[in-house]
């Protein structure tokens, strides 16, 4: 390492500041109300660390870093402040990928810089492992973003053997891991970020549908994880701590998360493939069955005449950008003396708490949205149960079908109000591609068009019945 400039007392100072902004950070982060400062918070950190680093590290001279900071900036500011909500999932996919796949670079970078020394094999071991799990990381990203981006097919991409090539890829980067620790050369690390790279994409490619998000966490995790090994390899502190928090944080949330989805992590990570049985029908083509249509008129006196009205939103809201005419349709209900109350699936839209940010947008206030289990608890007294552009986290199938790929992820009951309205624009699934047996079920009614639209037609159906 480069000699340090910093008195030492005064460098691990630093960096425990800004260690405890990255926790302070992802505390505030946790609540809604606090997010934006969390948000400040962590950058506050970051800053902190930067400049200490630059300092330390006679960073300044060449300009190496300052001019990467200012070309990445250039590029992320622009992405970040121009990306449609919808579509952040796949940033949040590519922003990880290009993390993961940088620790990858700085773990080759110092390598390349020790090798000559015959450095010690821990230190082998340290930059090995933060080049695998970078490409790792960096290779299911990539994979992921083309999935979200539409590139790829968002259902499951198998082929005969894919799991015995994952596993000879595994077997291969442990027994390639284990000669270029023992004797240091520039071939071993070239071939482990590349097996890494494929197993990382490999992986990926079987995940379908409503898993993906639970897969972006895990990515996100691993490159935390990554970037705490460059951090090892680097004696830098402040990247172990940051990285360690990332990929914690990160291994909580995918927890969390496949909770939410009523799923095990091997489950989605290995268990991508639609079984055989599955009610999985693509583009609706369980229409034969036939569907029940009505106009915001019919649909406007149905809510106006209701006691309780359970409203689910999911991504076709988003979409539609129809929160503020959904909130003056249910202001226009309550007027009637109509109770009305929002369920919140926790994977509703395209990333966690879509639909709580959503709503926060047009002043719903947080104490109105109804968890899974509390909406759950008053599906069955509910007269109608309004769905907003929400497909999936309402399939039955999740809960009455183990042949279905949605099986095990826990869902709003919509189908146990007295009647259903689905607000969509065609009969085309959801996310995951499974059709929605519930749009053929009698007691449920489809409103035909963008939400927006049909809610604003709503808003003057209720206040006209
Ligand atoms: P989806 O199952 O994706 O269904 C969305 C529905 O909205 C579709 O039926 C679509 O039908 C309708 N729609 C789209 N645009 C519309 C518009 N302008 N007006 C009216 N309707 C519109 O959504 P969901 O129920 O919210 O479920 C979320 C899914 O995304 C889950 O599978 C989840 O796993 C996955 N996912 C979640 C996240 C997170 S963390 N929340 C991240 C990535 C993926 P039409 O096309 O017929 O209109």
């Amino acid at each position: 390492m480069t000699a340090a400039t910093l008195p030492n007392n005064a460098l691990i100072g630093g960096y425990l500041a800004s260690a405890v902004c990255f926790i302070v950070a992802l505390k505030a982060l946790s609540s809604p109300r606090r997010a934006r400062w969390g948000n400040l918070i962590g950058v506050g950190g970051m800053v902190i660390a930067i400049a200490l680093t630059i300092v330390d590290q006679h960073a300044g001279p060449d300009g190496i870093i300052p001019i990467g900071m200012v070309v990445g900036a250039a590029i992320a500011v622009p992405t970040a402040r121009l990306i449609r909500m919808t579509a952040m999932p796949q940033l949040v996919a590519i922003f990880n990928g290009v993390g993961g796949g940088a620790a990858a670079l700085v773990s080759s970078v110092e390598f390349l810089h020790v090798q000559p020394a015959h450095p010690g094999g821990l230190h082998v071991l340290e930059m090995a492992f933060g080049v695998v799990i970078g490409g790792l990381s960096f290779g299911g990203s990539l994979v992921a973003f083309a999935k979200l981006q539409e590139l790829l097919t968002g259902r499951p991409i198998t082929f005969p053997g894919q799991r015995n090539l994952h596993a000879v890829a595994a077997v291969g980067i442990v027994g390639v891991g284990a000669w270029t620790v023992a004797s240091p050369h520039l071939a071993g690390l070239v071939i482990l970020a590349a097996l890494a790279l494929a197993l990382g994409a490999g992986f990926c490619l079987p995940v379908g549908g409503a898993d993906t998000p639970v897969l972006i966490s895990l990515l996100n995790s691993l490159t935390g994880l990554a970037v705490a090994a460059d951090g090892f390899a680097l004696d830098n502190l402040i990247l172990v701590v940051a990285g360690t928090l990332v990929g914690t944080s990160g291994a909580l949330l995918t927890k969390m998360m496949s909770d939410a989805m009523g799923r095990s992590l091997p489950n989605i990570v290995l268990g991508g493939l639609p079984s055989a049985g599955s009610t999985e029908v693509v583009g609706g083509a369980a229409a034969a069955g036939g569907v029940r249509s009505a106009d915001a008129t019919d649909v406007g006196t149905l809510l106006a005449y209701s006691s309780r009205v359970l409203i689910l939103p999911g991504y076709g809201l988003a979409v539609a950008q129809a929160q503020h005419t959904l909130v003056e349709l249910v202001a226009a209900l309550e007027a009637r003396g109509v109770e009305v109350s929002y369920a919140i699936h926790p994977v509703a839209g395209r990333m966690p708490g879509h639909m709580n940010v959503l709503l926060a947008e047009a002043n719903v206030p947080y104490e109105s949205l109804d968890d899974l289990e509390t909406a759950n608890a008053k599906f069955s007294s509910a007269d109608v149960a309004l769905v907003v552009g929400a497909n999936d986290v309402v399939n039955p199938a999740a809960r009455d079908d183990p042949g279905s790929p949605l099986y095990g992820m826990p869902i709003l009951n919509a189908d146990q109000a007295t009647h259903v309205v689905f607000m969509k624009r065609s009969m085309r699934p959801g996310f995951s591609g499974v059709d929605n047996l519930l749009l053929y079920d009698p007691r449920t009614v489809l409103l035909f068009g963008d939400a927006k639209d049909s809610l604003t037609k709503l808003v003057a159906a209720v206040k006209a019945a």
